[in-house]
């Protein structure tokens, strides 16, 4: 069985992951909680480089790893961000350099776009945001966000480490778009089913850099992901709108 590394494995995607691949992967789990006893989980905080060294010393040889540990919310602190999310990153590609990491997936935002995001809501505009429209983030966060693609490249370019960033919509903890009373999961939702497909062909697939942006087939979304589908074979099944069909008469 392959090894995985997944950082901030005790948050919302990290335990759907863990959870999902732990029967077909080795996985290794950091998180900054103690809450977690299990043998193949490591207590670090990703911005101390030195004891995230030595986590990643006693894992061993790894060629895979997701990165999903930072500060999560939109409107974090930039304390919090800058520790979590900005050196945090840094801190994760310098082990994967100095410990022959092979590919990471990196758990990015959409919130690198959010500023076009009032004009994606309006139906009269039907453009998608893909890639290639320059960012817009609109906090700390999706500037981290940024970041962190940025930092992914230059260890792309420098040493041949291969990414794939996402830019994940909306993963919910009970999956479920509708509870949301602005509607706006409905557009954005990237569901369990279609986020785990999503990840395992990041992670397999022949793509040595790419940024996508991860979200289920919503009939209402705002996102281009035509070059998820083309490159890494991406085929969403599930649909927001559907499941407010089904759930609500
Ligand atoms: N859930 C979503 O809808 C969504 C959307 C877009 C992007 N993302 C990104 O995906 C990743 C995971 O999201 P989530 O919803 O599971 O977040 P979460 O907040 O539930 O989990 C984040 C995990 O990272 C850990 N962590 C934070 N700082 C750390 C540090 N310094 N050292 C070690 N561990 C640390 C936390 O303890 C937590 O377990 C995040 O990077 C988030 O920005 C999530």
């Amino acid at each position: 069985m392959k090894k995985i590394i997944i950082t901030g494995s005790q948050g919302i995607i990290g335990k759907i992951l863990t959870k999902k691949l732990n029967s077909q992967f080795h996985i290794y789990e950091i998180d900054i909680t103690d809450r977690n006893h299990n043998k193949n989980y490591f207590q670090a905080d990703i911005s101390n480089l030195k004891s995230l060294s030595s986590v990643f010393k006693k894992i061993g040889k790894s060629d895979l790893l997701i990165h999903l540990a930072a500060s999560s919310a939109p409107n974090a602190k930039w304390e919090y961000v800058l520790k979590n999310n900005i050196i945090g990153i840094k801190n994760i590609y310098e082990c994967a350099r100095i410990f022959g990491i092979k590919k990471v997936v990196f758990a990015s935002s959409s919130h690198i776009t959010a500023g076009y995001e009032k004009d994606a809501l309006n139906k009269k505009n039907q453009k998608l945001v893909s890639i290639h429209d320059p960012i817009r983030p609109n906090s700390d966060y999706g500037s981290s966000k940024a970041f962190g693609e940025a930092i992914a490249r230059q260890y792309f370019e420098l040493y041949k480490i291969k990414s794939i960033c996402l830019r994940i919509g909306a993963v919910l903890s009970d999956d479920n778009p509708t509870k949301d009373k602005t509607g706006r999961n409905l557009k954005i939702w990237l569901s369990h089913r279609d986020l785990l497909q999503l990840i395992k062909k990041a992670l397999f697939s022949n793509i040595k850099f790419g940024i996508y942006y991860g979200v289920s087939n919503n009939k209402w979304k705002f996102w281009n992901i035509s070059n998820a589908k083309k490159e890494l074979n991406y085929q969403p099944t599930d649909n927001a709108s559907l499941f407010l069909k089904y759930n609500q008469g």
